[in-house]
């Protein structure tokens, strides 16, 4: 029989829960560069194992049987996954363990809620409450959502319903007027049929808001939905009075509020833009047609004579690259210019992949090295005078609808501007539209020569074929 040990806020507790969320804040500030990032996530988890097993040995903790039971399920769906989850599906992943988070914290509230029902419930444990069960049911549905959309579940282009902004403005005055009710009358004994109401309207708007975001926008969401949970747990930490739990949870929730802001800016929008405008995903007109229209391909013999030849190239990998995991053979590829005195370097859209940072680990993990990665606000200008672009696996990253058509799902979006550079070499196995379902002019231009091939075969090819020069 397993006996506490730990007082809730005795000092040994307190000292534990400080040892572990400055592990989780020195392993964030590691993952801020490739290098380090592995590392980090070391000690973050070492924090949370800290935190867990602190909390665990609490006085009056619990059923323990329920406890090991969900930590064994738990630990052996988390391990299982973790194993089996490939690099690109790593988004899907995100969003569904986001959800289980938010969940988790809704089920929190609800159960906080029918302790302190009845009794005597102080309105500073019942406001976290009643904000941790409408901010986790909305995270946990509408991260649901989005795992649907990014497995290809369900359609990623935007799915919305006449009306959709009243109704969702609604059901969210709905969701508040029951909670200023609640907590008008928080001293009584309040009813569980209106907090249940809550959960099932706020897990309506979480479905109702993420269903009309598609295409280019979803990584915007995920990030949000992923600031949403962890602020959730915060207020349940706030009514659980768990030092732990609300110090993970203001730093999930601030540093996914700024990367939500920083995405987002990266993709031209606005946060309430993405929200309530209800674009991103694929257009009925022509540029979604999937019709060929005139284009040039050439053989890797071909790209290798024109890249051999050049003074500088810009490679800009994109999603493609992680799928074929070609990022190796292109630094092989590189290395081979570079024997030549070709200058190299890598043009680094913010979201180009499928997460943030998602071409600067792969290219860290080939041993690229850190300063020929150029951001795109930097390689942009550098275009014009550079001799050949060679895209690998990208698409929407470069595609120049973003800035010329303004009817396009991805107006606005920031590219890199390949169709500046003399030459353009596009990688990829087909004239297959990317993330955001549109067709890309960039593949007809008469500068642009397509290579259609798998990336890492064709990066592979094009270093034997320069070898050979
Ligand atoms: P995409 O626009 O998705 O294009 C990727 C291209 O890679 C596809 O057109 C595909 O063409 C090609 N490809 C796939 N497998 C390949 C292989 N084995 N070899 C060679 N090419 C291959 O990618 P992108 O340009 O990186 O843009 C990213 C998109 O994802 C953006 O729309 C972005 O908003 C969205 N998104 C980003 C994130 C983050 S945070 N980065 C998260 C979710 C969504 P083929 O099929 O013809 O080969």
């Amino acid at each position: 029989m397993l006996t506490a040990v730990l007082e809730p806020g005795g000092d040994l507790t307190t000292l534990l829960y400080v040892l572990s969320f400055s592990l989780f804040i020195i392993g964030i500030k590691q993952g801020t560069s490739p290098t380090t990032a592995k590392r980090g996530n070391m000690i973050a988890a070492v924090g949370m194992a800290v935190a867990v097993v602190t909390t665990l040995l609490l006085d009056g903790i619990g059923n323990w049987g329920v406890i090991v039971g969900g930590l064994l399920v738990g630990g052996a769906i988390g391990v299982v996954a973790s194993i089996r989850v490939q690099m690109t599906e790593m988004p899907q992943m995100v969003a569904l363990y986001n959800g289980v988070g938010g969940g988790a914290v809704a089920l929190i509230a609800w159960s906080e809620f029918r302790h302190g029902a009845g009794g005597d419930f102080p309105l500073e444990e019942f406001v976290p409450i009643l904000f941790a069960a409408v901010i986790g049911s909305i995270s946990f549905w509408g991260s649901n959502v989005a795992f649907a959309k990014l497995q290809d579940l369900i359609p990623t282009k935007p799915l919305a319903v006449p009306g959709q902004q009243v109704i969702n403005a609604i059901i969210l005055v709905a969701v508040l007027a029951i909670c200023i009710y609640l907590g008008i009358n928080h001293d009584d004994d309040p009813s569980q049929g209106l907090f249940i109401a809550i959960l099932v309207l706020a897990a309506v708007l979480g479905n109702l808001v993420v269903l009309p975001i598609g295409g280019a926008d979803m990584p915007v969401v995920i990030s949000l939905l992923n600031a949403l949970t962890g602020l959730s747990a915060a207020a349940a930490g706030f009514s659980l009075d768990n030092v732990a739990l609300i110090v993970a949870g203001t730093l999930v929730g601030s540093s996914g509020t700024i990367l939500t802001m920083e995405m987002a800016t990266a993709m031209n929008r606005s946060v309430p833009n993405i929200l309530f405008a209800g674009f991103g995903g694929a257009p009925s007109g022509p540029s979604g047609s999937t019709e060929e229209r005139p284009h040039r391909s050439i053989t890797a013999q071909d790209a290798a004579i024109s890249l051999a030849y050049a003074d500088s190239v810009v490679i800009v990998p994109g999603y493609g690259l992680a799928v074929a995991q070609a990022q190796h053979a292109v630094k092989e590829m590189a290395d081979e210019l570079g024997k030549r005195g070709v200058e190299v370097r890598y043009a680094i859209h913010p979201v180009a992949g499928r997460m943030p940072g998602h071409m600067n680990v792969l290219l860290a993990e080939a041993d690229v090295s850190y300063e020929k990665l150029v951001e795109m606000e930097d390689i942009n200008p550098d275009m014009p005078r550079t001799d050949v672009a060679v895209v690998i696996g990208a698409n929407d990253v470069t595609n120049p609808a973003a800035k010329d058509d303004p009817d396009s799902p991805i107006a606005g979006m920031p590219i890199i501007e390949v169709a500046d550079a003399q030459q353009v070499i596009v990688i990829k196995r087909s004239l297959s539209p990317g993330f955001a379902g549109i067709d890309n002019d960039l593949f007809y231009l008469d500068k642009t020569a397509m290579l259609f091939d798998d990336a890492k075969t064709a990066a592979q090819n094009i270093a034997s074929e320069i070898t050979k020069l």
